[in-house]
């Protein structure tokens, strides 16, 4: 009896060894990376063969770039894939170098986010060399064509939400006659998507700035004086001081069109400077986009009107979606083959949904979905 048991003893322990060796991770572990970013290993199934997904993002400075990272690192994981995911300080030469190392590492499949849509020719006439598919994340790449998909959200009705919703705030389309006093700012002018949100926005107010409706106070509208460069907040809170000195002095501005929350950021920050938030000196109506944390407690202190929302973890799935067709030989999902011309092509794309977003909604967007809980807002 006693040697029967240990017996089965001996016979239970060699399982639990053998059982483990196989749920071992044949390939991984995690290894710091340098400042710029991580490199980390494979730790899931190997089925895909644990192939190198390259993947370049602009900066951590703002949060989304964060979490963009962070979900696609995840998601490409559990896809069984190993990961390079680095972030280039929004330095152009930095970027090029970063995925320089990704085509020598042979990585198959390099996603990209751009900190300049114009600078990436060289490196990707590398990349095609070595026979690496090329996905543009969420901003476009541009006057090359070695770049086989674009993945990002539909960035013209980005503007549009916000331009519709100036208007509708103001029943501009119910005849209300003003006239508003309104201010516009354009994102970096390196982001092609710059131009698109830009575009969807003005195209809306067009009818009310022509008819007067809308006043534009500084005449600027033109993407060479409004452009913020680098998306910085500090650059947006010093066009908007400059705008309340030179033309508000004796009025108040009652809209401000920020295409992005990281502007909005700065542009609070100069209303709040210049006494706005109270009786006689309302806010302005303030667009924004992204649901930046700083942004949605923005919309809940009253401060900011609305954002757009563009949840990553979609935008994240749909590009590992994309790099799964791609490794097993099959084309990638694609909505639209129009919209993105390069320069050198159009490029196939996939244009998630933006969603807008305000106090009135802000909790069942991004809480009960899990995207923020409600302490981070607090
Ligand atoms: C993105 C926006 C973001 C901006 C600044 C754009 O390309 O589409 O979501 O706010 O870059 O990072």
């Amino acid at each position: 009896m006693k040697r029967s048991l240990s017996i089965l003893l001996v016979a239970v322990m060699l399982l639990t060894v053998v059982l483990a060796g196989c749920t071992t991770p044949s390939t991984g572990g995690t290894t710091s990376g340098t400042t710029t970013g991580t490199t980390t290993g494979s730790t899931g199934t190997t089925a895909s063969g644990g192939d190198l997904i390259g993947v370049s993002m602009p900066t951590k400075s703002l949060q989304r770039w964060n979490q963009d990272g962070e979900n696609m690192q995840k998601m490409l994981e559990k896809a069984g894939y190993k990961v390079d995911l680095q972030y280039a300080e929004d330095n152009v030469e930095l970027q090029v170098s970063q995925i320089e190392n990704m085509i020598t590492k042979g990585a198959k499949v390099l996603v990209i986010a751009s900190i300049d849509g114009e600078s990436l020719g060289g490196v990707l006439d590398q990349a095609a060399k070595e026979g690496i598919k090329v996905i543009a994340y969420d901003r476009l790449i541009k006057g090359t064509p070695n770049v086989d998909y674009y993945a990002t959200f539909d960035n013209y009705k980005v503007g549009v939400i916000q331009g519709k919703y100036i208007v509708e705030t103001l029943k501009l389309d119910k005849g209300e006659k003003g006239p508003f006093t309104m201010e516009v700012f354009g994102g970096s002018p390196d982001d092609n998507n710059a131009y698109f949100f830009n575009g969807g926005a003005m195209d809306t107010l067009k009818p009310y700035i022509d008819s007067g409706v809308l006043v534009i106070k500084s005449g600027q509208t033109e993407m060479e004086k409004i452009a913020i460069q680098g998306w910085k907040a500090a650059g947006a809170q010093a066009r908007m001081d400059n705008l309340l000195t030179a033309f508000y002095a004796d009025e108040n501005v009652d809209v401000v069109l920020s295409p992005n929350d990281s502007l909005a950021q700065g542009i609070v920050a100069s209303l709040k400077a210049a006494g706005y938030g109270s009786a006689s000196k309302p806010y302005p109506i303030l667009t924004g986009q992204d649901c930046d944390i700083t942004n949605v407690k923005h919309l809940i202190a009253g401060e900011q009107s609305m954002s757009v929302f563009k949840d990553t973890r979609t935008l994240a799935e749909k590009v590992v979606g994309m790099v799964s067709a791609i490794m097993k030989g099959t084309e990638p999902e694609i909505n639209d083959t129009k919209t993105y011309d390069n320069g050198k092509k159009v490029v196939p794309s996939y244009l998630c949904d933006p969603v807008f977003a305000d106090v009135n909604n802000y909790k069942a967007l991004l809480i009960d979905t899990g995207y923020y809980t409600a302490d981070q807002l607090k």
